[in-house]
């Protein structure tokens, strides 16, 4: 079987690392030289991740079978749409089925027009004036959100990022002005509560659910400073999380396949990864977003995780037949993302890292690198984005977390940051006993 992926971050490397396992060919496209996915590639390309027609050339040239793709923007720019052109078969989203990503407001019309669960208050503002105007009256307290792609970093929470109602009018302005994710706005109701992952695999009318995850968008350790793409994540050994019920998860899951559900009804059928981004508030689950792909840095928990051959879900996502259950072992994963100093804001990059593996294995842990190049000496220098994402895997999450911190001593770089508070107990139990407050127990 061969397979082309479509990714150089940490995300994509975890992607890879499971489909070695099995029985594949691996040709990656990546804009850097990402060191994990040249190991593990029969070959790889490096060009722009949306360069669409490049992209078929390399697949028609090796006479690729079936391609998966990582990150949002290739969804966006169609890359699938013109793979399937050429008879690949994909594992990830049409640009038509992305839209539940890469079109806010098309999520929250979709939840709504099929009375689906979970859905929050919204208003999508076509100008600067109307969104203004709204806030200025606005029934509930609100995010605003460009409604297009901004790499996870464009939402601003009243209240977080945003303490007075000229905050907001300052930020739906410099959405419009800067055409920041398209340049239109859409004001969502504040979700109270606790975020949680759900992903699913899905052929279009099924789903095949993942372990629960809990990521943190905060650049800073408690849950302080800019949101990102994600400092860190863990996953508990039960697949649940300290502070989610059977019956919460349950919630969640019959939202995603309703959603799956509808987008077939609306004639654009889904096929790939699928994630629900939830919050988790005293009235239940609520959706925060939808995207059409695995999360960054969630996939590096369940990926670690799943036991069963990974190449066989890429073929059913795209159509096959599947053999077997998906199963993931019942380890409890803590994720850390190395970034670069001043992710988030301005990040510093450039900076020679080094990392001894093996040092990294023996402590329990793997490393799944993302923005790093390999230079032509073999030395890997940092990029913008963030760096390495390192899981440690532990029977409990403290052995997990433990684990994960042994092995980030074997990474040095003179301009990193860490979070080191993610998966730590004492952040677990903020998070417990904050649900427990809100649903008054
Ligand atoms: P997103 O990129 O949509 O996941 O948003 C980034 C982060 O902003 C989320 O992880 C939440 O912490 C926060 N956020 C987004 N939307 C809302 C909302 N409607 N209510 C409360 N917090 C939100
Ligand atoms: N970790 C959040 C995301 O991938 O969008």
């Amino acid at each position: 079987m061969k397979i082309l992926t479509i990714g150089g971050g940490a995300r994509e490397h975890a992607a890879i690392e499971a489909l070695a396992r099995c029985d594949v060919e691996i040709y990656a496209v990546m804009k850097n030289t990402n060191p994990g996915i040249k190991a593990r590639a029969k070959k790889i390309l490096n060009c722009g991740e949306s360069d669409v027609d490049t992209i078929c050339d390399f697949a028609i040239e090796n006479q690729i079978e079936y391609a998966f793709v990582g990150p949002e923007a290739p969804l966006s720019a169609g890359v699938v749409d013109a793979l399937e052109n050429i008879g690949i078969k994909c594992a990830s989203p049409t640009q038509a089925a992305a839209r539940i990503e890469t079109s806010k407001t098309f999520m929250r019309n979709l939840v709504q027009n099929h009375n689906i669960e979970g859905n929050l208050g919204f208003k999508s503002c076509e100008t600067a004036d109307e969104a203004i105007e709204y806030v200025k009256n606005a029934p509930y307290d609100f995010a605003v959100k460009p409604v297009g792609l901004t790499g996870g970093k464009g939402v601003k929470v009243m209240g977080d990022q945003l303490k007075t109602i000229d905050d907001a009018i300052d930020y739906i302005n410099e959405i419009f002005d800067g055409n920041v994710g398209g340049g239109k706005v859409i004001i969502e109701e504040k979700a109270v509560g606790e975020e949680f992952t759900q992903m699913v695999f899905t052929n279009g009318s099924e789903i095949i659910p993942m372990p629960l995850v809990q990521d943190h968008k905060r650049a800073y350790e408690g849950d302080e400073g800019p949101n990102t793409g994600g400092m860190g994540s863990y996953s508990d050994a039960d697949h649940l999380l300290p502070f989610v019920t059977e019956e919460d998860r349950a919630k969640a899951l019959s939202i995603v396949e309703s959603i799956v559900k509808a987008l077939a009804e609306e004639g654009c059928p889904y096929r790939g990864t699928m994630y629900g981004q939830f919050m988790l508030t005293k009235d239940g689950p609520k959706i925060i977003e939808i995207n059409a792909r695995f999360g960054d840095p969630e996939a590096m928990n369940v990926l670690t995780l799943i036991t069963s051959d990974f190449s066989e879900v890429i073929k059913w996502m795209s159509g096959g037949k599947i053999k077997n259950d998906v199963t993931f072992a019942n380890k409890a994963t803590v994720c850390k993302y190395i970034v670069p100093t001043g992710y988030g804001v301005r990040s510093e990059s450039g900076h020679t890292i080094t990392v001894d593996i093996d040092g990294i294995k023996n402590a329990g842990a793997i490393a799944y690198y993302g923005s790093i190049d390999e230079k032509e000496d073999g030395t890997l220098v940092t990029g913008t984005s963030r760096s390495i994402g390192v899981v440690g895997a532990g029977d409990t999450l403290e052995d997990a977390e433990r684990n994960c911190e042994a092995a980030l001593g074997y990474i040095k770089c003179d301009a990193i940051y860490i979070r080191h508070d993610i998966g730590t107990a004492a952040l677990i139990q903020k998070r417990v006993d904050h649900m427990k407050q809100l649903r008054g127990q």
